[in-house]
């Protein structure tokens, strides 16, 4: 038989073990999140799994990061006409395609941004958000041409070079960075590195959330709608870059083309000719009253059940009138 006594003692233990663990938890928790301002990555995955981290994060463009050790050089960005402003690249050894190209040649799909410049001289209400900004010649070259730019990027390393870029044009003011992956839901994205081409990262959903991840190999993905708070009351263009993970956007962002007024999306259909997301793709846009063109010619539409040769980049033009 226990005596009253032991039981009386049984109790107060029980109660100070529930007051006290919770508070041994919580300042334990504070110590590692506040200190020394570099979360040890075992703490970033459980703050992930807390949900803390399910954020849209604002790049902070005041920071100098022009010693930031992936920045080769910065070169003349030279388009046509447009303004030059400076853009920093990548060493052209390991970023064979777009830095190369920017030293060679002085830009980088420059025929389609003429034609997203083109678009904005006929409105100059619209706004031009850069999704999957890569190091920035469609951000760069829009914010010089004097328009307000939204530009998103999963790789940290792309928006301290742009970050530096703009910084050297004098055009931060123009220009809102946002540090993320697009998806169909908050989640942790891996990065799959491609040697040859460091500023296009492809993402992989269902990175284990117990899995140790740094900045340098993952990106906290986001939806569409996510993005719906900071928005301002403008028509948008919008370009997508975002490897294969377009229709995963798309499904995040039923809010998101619900409300903002997007009159133009241009988007790369390399990966879609045949894919089943191609299709889904064509549903989503088409029923939202968007037509396929071409973007270096707008006013051909493209046929639909024909998606195996369109252009390697399309351009959607919003046409409520438009029936298929
Ligand atoms: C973490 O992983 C588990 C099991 O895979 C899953 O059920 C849970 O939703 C994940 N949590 C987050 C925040 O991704
Ligand atoms: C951005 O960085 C600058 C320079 O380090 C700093 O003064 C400023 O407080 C930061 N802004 C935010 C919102 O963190
Ligand atoms: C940026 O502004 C500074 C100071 O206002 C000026 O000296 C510099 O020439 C400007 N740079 C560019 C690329 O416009
Ligand atoms: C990310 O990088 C860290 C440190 O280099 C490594 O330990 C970890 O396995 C990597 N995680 C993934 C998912 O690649």
């Amino acid at each position: 038989m226990f005596s009253m006594k032991l039981i009386k003692r049984l109790i107060l233990a029980l109660l100070l073990a529930c007051i006290c663990y919770p508070v041994f938890i919580v300042i334990y928790g504070l110590t590692k999140f506040t200190s020394s301002g570099k979360i040890n990555t075992k703490f970033k995955s459980a703050r992930n799994a807390m949900g803390l981290e399910n954020e849209v994060r604002v790049f902070n463009t005041s920071i100098d990061y022009s010693s930031a050790k992936q920045i080769h050089k910065c070169v003349d960005m030279k388009i046509n006409t447009l303004e030059i402003t400076p853009i920093c690249v990548y060493d052209p050894e390991v970023d064979l395609f777009v830095s190369k190209y920017i030293i060679n040649e002085g830009s980088w799909e420059g025929a389609l941004i003429l034609e997203v410049v083109s678009i904005l001289r006929g409105d100059p209400n619209l706004e031009f958000f850069d999704f999957g900004c890569n190091v920035g010649v469609y951000t760069l070259a829009i914010a010089k041409f004097g328009r307000r730019v939204t530009a998103l990027d999963a790789n940290q390393k792309n928006l301290e070079m742009l970050t530096t870029s703009l910084q050297m044009g004098n055009l931060t003011g123009m220009v809102t960075l946002i540090w993320n992956a697009l998806s169909d839901k908050k989640e942790l994205v891996g990065f799959k590195e491609r040697e040859t081409n460091v500023g296009a990262l492809q993402m992989v959903s269902g990175v284990m959330n117990n899995s140790i991840v740094t900045d340098e190999n993952s990106s906290m993905a986001i939806a569409l709608d996510d993005l719906m708070p900071m928005l301002r009351n403008r028509p948008v263009v919008i370009k997508m870059d975002i490897e294969a993970f377009e229709l995963k956007a798309m499904i995040g962002g039923k809010k998101f083309f619900d409300k903002v007024d997007v009159k133009f999306l241009l988007m790369e259909w390399v990966h879609h000719k045949d894919s089943d997301d191609g299709a889904r793709i064509i549903q989503f846009l088409t029923c939202r009253g968007f037509k396929p063109s071409n973007p270096l010619e707008r006013s051909v539409t493209l046929k639909i059940d024909n998606r195996k040769s369109w252009p390697e980049d399309v351009l959607w033009i919003k046409d409520l009138n438009w029936i298929i």
